[in-house]
């Protein structure tokens, strides 16, 4: 049975399994929002690698047979080692420069991320790769994860929140944003508002999904034996999941966990 276990701080990584089920709908999956630490944005990458080996353990015992980490903050602090540790595939995220760098007409790119993904080695070495050919301008998506877990995606508040960290990308002549944080596509309408038309946003998740396909069937999991079923799990208050994983997949299978 194709078991899979998602997890992200908050309700962020909800934006990436939305497109596994997508093309993996008969997956059975499990998704934990570490909310009771979340932001992961600023905290050591230490500490975030003993969350997801806490998270990683827990769902093991469920039976999964493949970890997302819907997040690009605990894919840049901890998937290297987590993949030494456990036998089961990891896949993670990272901010989509390439095909940025590939879209963009005025040849600047902007990357909006946590501080944590953006001090990230992986990020750092292809931020490297790909300057010369293209210019990149970083900012902190500052309390846009805050918006996200308080279900606040759009008002003036929310609006001068996001301006604050995109318009200096948009200033800088960017018509090309990546969203390197599962929160963030979340924020799109509002992003949408204050940037000029034409203005691309780049979202990894649906690329991560159709790679999260090609590991399964690489480790011999056929993606289509599971019965489809999706649980979801928190270690802080359930009320953001409620909504969010409630309006996008219309589930109720919610609780609390103490990991
Ligand atoms: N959604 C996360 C990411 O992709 C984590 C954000 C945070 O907790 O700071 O980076």
């Amino acid at each position: 049975m194709a078991s899979i276990g998602i997890m992200d701080s908050g309700v962020g990584g909800l934006s990436v399994m939305r497109e596994i089920v997508k093309i993996i709908p008969d997956a059975d999956c499990i998704y934990f929002a570490d909310n009771a630490y979340c932001p992961y944005g600023e905290k050591a990458p230490e500490f975030i690698l003993s969350r997801c080996r806490a998270v990683t353990d827990m769902m093991l015992s469920e039976g999964v047979q493949a970890m997302v980490l819907a997040c690009n903050t605990a894919t840049a602090a901890a998937i290297n080692q987590l993949r030494q540790t456990y036998g089961i595939p990891f896949v993670g995220m990272e901010p989509a420069i390439k095909p940025a760098a590939l879209m963009t007409r005025s040849g600047t790119v902007g990357v909006l991320a946590t501080a944590g993904t953006l001090k990230g080695s992986k990020y750092q070495g292809t931020k490297h790769r790909i300057e010369g050919s293209v210019r990149i301008v970083e900012c902190v998506g500052r309390g846009f994860v805050e918006l996200v877990e308080a279900c606040e995606f759009s008002g003036d508040h929310a609006e001068k929140v996001v301006a604050a960290s995109l318009q200096p990308l948009l200033d800088a002549g960017a018509d090309t944003i990546v969203l390197g944080c599962t929160h963030y596509p979340f924020l799109l309408d509002t992003m949408r508002k204050i940037a000029p038309e034409g203005t691309r946003f780049i979202d990894p998740a649906p690329a991560v999904a159709s790679h999260l396909l090609d590991v399964l069937v690489g480790n011999g999991i056929d993606p289509k034996s599971g019965s489809g079923s999706r649980k979801f799990l928190c270690s802080g208050p359930e009320n953001a999941l409620k909504r969010l994983a409630g309006t996008i997949f219309n589930t109720d299978n919610i609780s609390r966990s103490d990991v």
